[in-house]
């Protein structure tokens, strides 16, 4: 198995401090940045919008995967790209027209991911896969960072994989909301290529071994 990627969740860092906590994490390991982008419709809470991230975008090289917990994405996805958006991932709870939308996601330049609430079937996504790179499983209910990861969720990666593996499906799936380094491991083993993490990155007093930590690594 290759190992896992971290993507700290910029929901959870210092916005006041936004420029020194993304070189600080980008230094610590980081392998991409994760936008959790709110509407305040879709979930109950508002975060960012395309300008911070066109701001983040001229901070760092690290790629910048962007989460849409948003009623209607449709309208933003060209904002994404022009500040400097690698990844969009769409809810499938949200989204009424998936191909459409996941088309266009590629058509702008982007990677394509598909992301699910996690009470979600995984079996809705059987016939989207082929068009994303990335099915994002959520463990929280979005909305809030520093939630408890609902234990069901990892078993669900189980099932998700079976399904990737019946349809020939070959991209990476990614897991979202209160993981930490007490359960990286479990999440890693059940398939996770992508680990996303706000409160255990920027909340540690070292970020670097809290990587570290989320990938399985010892820091010496
Ligand atoms: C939840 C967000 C997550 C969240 C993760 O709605 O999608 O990305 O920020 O934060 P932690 O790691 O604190 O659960
Ligand atoms: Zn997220």
């Amino acid at each position: 198995m290759s190992r896992a990627l971290v993507a700290p969740s910029l929901l959870a860092c210092d916005l006041a401090r936004v420029a020194e906590e993304v070189r600080d994490v980008e230094a610590a390991g980081a392998d991409m940045l994760h936008f959790d982008v709110m509407d305040g419709h879709f979930v109950p809470n508002l975060t960012f919008g395309s300008r911070l991230c066109a701001a983040v975008h001229r901070l760092t090289r690290l790629p910048l995967d962007v989460h849409l917990m948003v009623t209607d994405p449709d309208t933003m996805l060209e904002a994404f790209a022009a500040a400097g958006a690698s990844r969009v991932a769409v809810h499938v709870e949200a989204v009424h027209h998936l191909h459409r939308t996941l088309a266009e996601i590629r058509r702008l330049g982007m990677s394509p991911g598909v992301a699910l609430n996690p009470l979600t079937p995984v079996a809705l996504l059987e016939d989207a896969l082929p068009f994303v790179d990335t099915v994002l499983v959520m463990s929280v209910n979005p909305g809030f960072g520093g939630q408890r990861l609902i234990p069901e969720t990892i078993p669900k990666l189980a099932r998700l994989r079976t399904l990737c593996e019946r349809v020939g499906w070959h991209g990476t799936i990614a897991v979202d909301g209160g993981i930490e380094a007490a359960n990286a491991a479990d999440v890693r083993a059940a398939g996770a290529g992508i680990l996303v993490a706000g409160t255990a990155v920027f909340a540690a007093a070292d970020r670097l071994r809290a990587v570290a930590a989320l990938r399985g690594e010892e820091v010496v």
